[in-house]
């Protein structure tokens, strides 16, 4: 190994060792490329969004680099969860093993203002059920200044991350934290709901890539078919939604089983064009018209998981 090393030269090299390892991406990168020069973006403190100068390395820079390089490789951990950060809608947020790295499809509609779909001016209040590091609630925040924004969620250290990353973007008045098992223990109504829950059929859970491993598993299963929070968000959705509400739910590939299993629900269907799949958005207007098929839709999938 040459003592004296040029960044780029030192990236590429670690793409090599990257793909040769067969690393999984999909963590806030898409490929071995971009990991490393996020990688070493990180370890020399330099702008993660911008292009990375082809500098002369100390060896300081490069033993930092290659530091965290063998632990990427070693540990297979998603990259966000070493560095403790991770990028949502352009936004920085904390991140550790309490809550899923931010990679929701969801930001592309939240940069837009949720247009055409949706009109937001005309909207106040917004839940985000399943709030994790509190991505998909601040991002709101920050990007419509006029919402006033909660966000949800069962497991009470992942909330203590969201208030931290609502502080780190001055939006601690305008955020609040509720800690609630999807409805039960919150009693307001909402014009917005939306959410990311769990929704990762049980059985992957053998077949998923190590990286996906280290994510805690509340926030990736639910269920035989990874519709249990689906069911449950539906049930009672309506009930929690302001007259000319919206429902907002990222289900990923689970979304065509639901519109299966419930195929006169007609559902909005927003196109994204930056990648991500299975976005749907339920009016409160049409929750209501088919409250009988969703609650005996529920009932049936008890009924099915008792027996
Ligand atoms: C897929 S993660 C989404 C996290 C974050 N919203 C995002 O997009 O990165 C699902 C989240 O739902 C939370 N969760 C799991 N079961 C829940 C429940 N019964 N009620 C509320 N939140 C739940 C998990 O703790 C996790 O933070």
């Amino acid at each position: 190994m040459p003592n004296s090393i040029r960044l780029h030269e030192l990236i590429a090299s670690i793409t090599a060792r990257f793909d040769a390892a067969g690393l999984v991406f999909g963590h806030g990168t898409s490929n071995a490329h971009d990991e490393a020069c996020w990688l070493a973006a990180h370890a020399l403190a330099m702008d993660v969004a911008a292009e990375l100068p082809d500098v002369e390395l100390s060896p300081a820079q490069r033993l930092a680099i290659d530091e965290l390089t063998a632990v990427r490789l070693k540990q297979r951990q998603p990259l966000a969860y070493l560095l403790g950060e991770a990028w949502f809608c352009g936004l920085p947020f904390s991140v550790d093993q309490h809550t899923l790295v931010p990679r929701s499809p969801l930001a592309e509609l939240i940069n837009e203002q949720f247009q055409p779909w949706l009109d937001m001016r005309s909207k106040q209040t917004l839940l985000d059920i399943g709030t994790g590091s509190g991505c998909i609630a601040i991002a709101c925040a920050k990007t419509m200044p006029w919402l006033q924004v909660s966000g949800s969620d069962i497991d009470a250290q992942a909330l203590c991350l969201a208030a931290g990353n609502a502080q780190r973007h001055g939006l601690g008045d305008r955020c609040r934290w509720l800690e609630a098992d999807v409805f039960c223990g919150i009693d307001e109504a909402f014009d917005v709901i939306i959410s990311n829950p769990p929704y990762v059929p049980a059985m992957q859970a053998q077949t998923m890539p190590r990286e996906y491993q280290h994510e805690p598993a509340h926030a990736l299963f639910s269920g035989v078919d990874g519709l249990d929070h689906a069911a449950a968000i539906l049930l009672d959705a309506a009930d929690h939604l302001q007259a000319q509400g919206v429902l907002v739910l990222e289900l990923g590939e689970s979304a065509a089983l639901l519109q299966q299993q419930l195929p006169m629900l007609p559902f909005i269907w927003p196109d994204l064009e930056h990648g991500g799949e299975g976005v749907i958005i339920a009016e409160l207007g049409m929750l209501q018209r088919h409250e009988h098929a969703i609650k005996s839709w529920y009932q049936q999938r008890q009924q099915r998981s008792k027996s």
